[in-house]
């Protein structure tokens, strides 16, 4: 007997309706949309707009389906429950991130690196320190440090000795559990230079990123709001690229001033080409587009 797909509820009729562009408040109240967009803003410091509505719900439809929930102010009344806001705050994150990222994003900042390499490492070897450290600090699923990590091993093979290591965080454990699979389709590879590819070797239908690179990245769950961050070392580059945008500007300036904190004197931040750091002047001198001197 051939089984028929489960009819769906009145509730679940209503937030498909509101999906395809009804009204909306019968699934979610206006105070229900601020609940829970300022608890992501109090999680991440990702800030929500008005005519995100749509995004929101469709984000969290399938949360609401996973928890049998019959609409989004049900959800919201979860995240103002005690018994549930913790344990509900990882589900709520990974689900209200955006994630795009691609290899060799904003090719010329890799040229530039490149060019750069010779440098840093130089005044690595003068302070007498060992390794060359680059923080991808909002790595999404890995296309950015693996990225970093093809121009860092192509350095270093012609170095004899010299060492560098990639640290890539993000806030998004689904994300970070997808970057360490070091898996993707070949839709994802347009920008990547012929002298990188033998990086990424076919495996099945995708590619799988070379052991070598991978062994220069190591992945952790930091989030820049709210996170101390707790290096061994400072670091000599940054990519902060495609994160700031996400944040209002006392949460720009917060995790802008935390992050110089970290990072060496006379080093270099890369942020994504619609962002800036002209407004903390006193501690980013303009390089190239969208690449920062660390000033100390
Ligand atoms: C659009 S992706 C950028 C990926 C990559 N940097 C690039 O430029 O291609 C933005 C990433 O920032 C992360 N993110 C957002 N808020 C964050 C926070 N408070 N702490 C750490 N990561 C955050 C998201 O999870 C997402 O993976």
């Amino acid at each position: 007997m051939q089984r028929r797909p489960p009819r769906a509820s009145g509730a679940s009729q209503a937030i498909a309706r509101a999906l395809r562009g009804g009204a909306t408040d019968e699934v979610l109240s206006d105070h229900s949309f601020d609940v829970i967009r300022s608890r992501v803003y109090a999680l991440t410091g990702i800030v929500i707009a008005e005519r995100k509505r749509y995004l929101l719900m469709s984000r969290l439809a399938g949360r609401l389906r996973a928890l049998g929930l019959e609409d989004y102010n049900a959800y919201a009344r979860r995240l103002a429950d005690d018994a549930h806001a913790t344990s509900e705050a990882g589900y709520l994150v990974n689900a209200l991130t955006t994630n795009e990222t691609y290899f060799f994003r904003e090719p010329r900042q890799f040229e530039v690196l490149e060019q750069q390499l010779p440098k840093l490492h130089a005044r690595v070897v003068a302070a007498g320190r060992r390794t060359l450290r680059i923080w991808s600090a909002a790595c999404s699923t890995g296309e950015e440090p693996y990225t970093i990590a093809m121009v860092l091993h192509r350095f270093i093979a012609s170095k004899p000795g010299a060492k560098a290591m990639v640290l890539a965080t993000d806030v998004d454990t689904n994300v970070l559990a997808q970057a360490q699979r070091g898996r993707y389709s070949t839709e994802r590879l347009s920008l990547v230079p012929e002298r990188y590819r033998r990086y990424l070797q076919p495996d099945g239908d995708g590619v799988v990123v070379h052991p070598l690179v991978r062994g220069l990245v190591g992945f952790h769950q930091v989030n820049l709001m709210n996170d101390a961050f707790r290096f061994q070392e400072p670091v000599d580059v940054i990519f902060l690229r495609n994160v700031l945008i996400y944040f209002d500007a006392k949460g720009k300036s917060r995790v802008v001033r935390k992050l110089h904190e970290v990072a060496r004197p006379g080093g270099l931040v890369f942020v994504g080409s619609s962002e800036s750091l002209l407004r903390e002047a006193e501690r980013f001198k303009l390089r190239h587009d969208a690449i920062y001197e660390v000033i100390k």
